[in-house]
């Protein structure tokens, strides 16, 4: 059955990020730099799918088998009635885990929305507490205080845990490090650090700017003790550790340092209805042609394909033969 199929490397399929759109309120320097993509950016609304496709197509993917759907952007709240999408999806059944990756800003007026609808959980990103720092990683857009409006929005609208992911740059924001969990820890949230990665082809990547999991492990452990967690699911792309003072965890996404290819049952679909196997894909697969011919369909085309995937980025990274090109972070949602 289409379940159950495996790529070349033994990996099924069990997750779908979902891109809802592809502009962004933000101009991270990381992943969408101010002055390499205008701030018009974005294709008209007629290349997005619509609400209908979109539906068809995670029926599809549950079909093949996965259970877990991410919704990203860009930012995944500026697409319109996105509650109303959260409740469509939210019907698939075996489809056991339905998440947000937002950056926070817009989310004071949406979380009730959202949790009515269904949603499970949700993801902010927040890169600094400075409000002068953060205003400046946003691309001179985001203001600190609206996204910490937003996650107190949602945890009273239910959410919990709330993750908060903070990509580290050596020499930009490592400061902000301790600060951020001693926030996470003060209100109950997940905080996690993902170690800057080369994505996309407009971020000027340097190496040096990387921190290694393993170092901010350490500094953290020297303030409060550390200890490391099972991980909760197979394939979980954050290593956790807890507070051996039991006020609550940590986790490191460390795709530089330790990458984690061999669990990745991940497929990425950006707004446009393109398949990409891989956050590191040189190109995507139309898919749009193929939702008017139904579920089942789709479902037969994605195993063909999965079984024929063989990505495996991280582990290639800095050898001969990595590929070199690569999609944009904001049109997968990272
Ligand atoms: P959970 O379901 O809560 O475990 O979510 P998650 O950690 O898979 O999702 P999230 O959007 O929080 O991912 C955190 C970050 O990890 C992303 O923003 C990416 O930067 C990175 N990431 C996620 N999946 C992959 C992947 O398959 N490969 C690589 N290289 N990085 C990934
Ligand atoms: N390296 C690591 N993470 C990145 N993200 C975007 N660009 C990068 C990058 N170059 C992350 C964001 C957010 C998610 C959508 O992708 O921080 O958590
Ligand atoms: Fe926007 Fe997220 Fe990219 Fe920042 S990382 S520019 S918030 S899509
Ligand atoms: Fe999966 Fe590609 Fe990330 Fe490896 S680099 S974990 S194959 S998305």
């Amino acid at each position: 059955a289409a379940a159950d199929v495996r790529d070349t490397l033994g990996r099924p399929l069990r997750d779908l990020r979902l891109s809802v759109i592809e502009a962004c309120n933000f101009r991270c320097p990381y992943c969408m730099p101010a002055e390499r993509v205008p701030d018009d950016h974005g294709f008209d609304a007629q290349q997005r799918l619509s609400f209908d496709e979109i539906e068809t197509l995670v029926r599809g993917f549950v079909r093949a088998g996965v259970t877990k759907l991410r919704l990203t952007g860009g930012e995944p709240l500026l697409r319109k009635r996105l509650p109303d999408l959260v409740a469509r999806l939210s019907r698939i059944e075996s489809l056991t885990d339905i998440a947000l990756t937002t950056n926070g800003s817009l989310l004071a007026a949406q979380a009730s929305a959202l949790r009515a609808a269904g949603l499970g959980r949700i993801t902010v990103s927040l890169d600094a507490l400075d409000p002068a720092l953060f205003h400046s990683l946003s691309g001179g857009r985001g203001q600190v205080a609206d996204v910490l409006a937003g996650i107190q929005a949602a945890q009273a609208a239910g959410f919990d845990p709330i993750k908060l992911n903070c990509v580290v740059q050596r020499g930009v924001n490592e400061d902000e490090v301790l600060p951020l969990v001693e926030f996470a820890r003060a209100n109950g949230h997940v905080m996690r650090f993902i170690e800057y990665m080369d994505v996309g082809t407009c971020n000027g990547w340097r190496r040096e700017r990387v921190l290694a999991s393993a170092n901010l492990r350490d500094r953290i452990h020297a303030r409060w003790p550390l200890q490391s967690l099972e991980a909760q699911y197979r394939g979980e792309v954050a290593s956790r550790y807890g507070f051996v003072d039991g006020r609550g965890e940590v986790g490191f996404v460390s795709s530089v340092s330790e990458p984690f290819c061999g669990d990745c049952h991940r497929a990425r679909v950006s707004a446009d209805g393109r398949l990409y196997t891989c956050l590191f894909a040189a190109s995507g697969h139309d898919l749009r042609p193929l939702l008017a011919d139904g579920e089942e369909a789709l479902s037969q085309h994605l195993a063909q394909r999965w079984s024929r995937r063989g990505d495996r980025y991280s582990e290639l990274r800095g050898s001969s033969s990595a590929p070199h090109k690569h999609v944009e972070m904001y049109l997968v949602g990272g």
